[in-house]
């Protein structure tokens, strides 16, 4: 599982950044100060990064300006391509995911990624976070910015509010994928090793960042 959403992106990829530049209606909310989430990121990084769900690789290119070094993951053959188009040549961008994916080529200090860690069930997620524990030394961090919910109340008023704007797509979304109640997130990034901190960047989307303890 974690791939089963990958045909909506393959959809998607040919106007994703008119999306994020906040053009579509339904996911201007969603994407609301959507620089500014990734500026906040790339200040929180370490020097060695690795980056799931690349997308058009928008956080990749802001990483690799900072002087960071990226090992990017996206499993979307389309996605890949465009982010292809955006980065410098020299960078390789790997097949993979949240679960499955290469062995970066450095130690890392940080892992990090933008509107993707949703993907996954709560389960796959607490599985996930401790494989991410255990390819960082104490002091590494895991930096996700993702659409998540103060509670089940709460993205139920959501879905409620989509549908009576008309926001069809969104409601949708919101129903079919693994958005998660921070009260769970930030028990499984504990349950991992890790200390958590967590800042709300717009109506939807939060920056978590968990320091592994030791
Ligand atoms: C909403 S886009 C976000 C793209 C980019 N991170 C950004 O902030 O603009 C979600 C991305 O996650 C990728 N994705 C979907 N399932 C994934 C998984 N299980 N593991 C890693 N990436 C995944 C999609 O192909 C897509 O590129």
């Amino acid at each position: 599982m974690g791939r089963e959403f990958l045909d909506i992106f393959t959809d998607w990829s040919s106007d994703y950044d008119d999306f994020v530049e906040g053009n579509d209606p339904e996911y201007k909310a969603v994407f609301e100060g959507y620089s500014n989430i990734l500026k906040e990121i790339v200040q929180r990084s370490g020097m060695s990064v690795l980056e799931f769900g690349i997308g058009t690789g928008n956080l990749t290119k802001q990483l690799l300006s900072s002087g960071k070094w990226v090992f990017p993951i996206e499993p979307s053959k389309e996605m890949r391509k465009l982010a292809k188009k955006k980065l410098p040549s020299e960078v390789i961008i790997y097949d993979g995911d949240l679960q499955n994916y290469p062995n970066p080529t450095k130690q890392l200090d940080t892992i990090v990624s933008s509107y993707v860690f949703h993907h996954l069930t709560d389960t796959e997620k607490g599985m996930a976070l401790k494989k991410y524990a255990d390819q960082l030394e104490k002091g590494g961090k895991v930096i996700f910015a993702d659409t998540m919910f103060e509670s089940q109340e709460a993205l139920n008023q959501k879905i409620i509010q989509a549908r009576e704007q008309q926001f069809y797509a969104l409601a949708d979304d919101l129903e079919r994928e693994y958005y998660t109640l921070i009260p769970t997130l930030l028990t499984l990034f504990d349950l991992a090793g890790f200390n958590v901190s967590i800042e709300q960047m717009n109506e939807y989307v939060w920056i978590i960042e968990g320091e592994k303890r030791a």
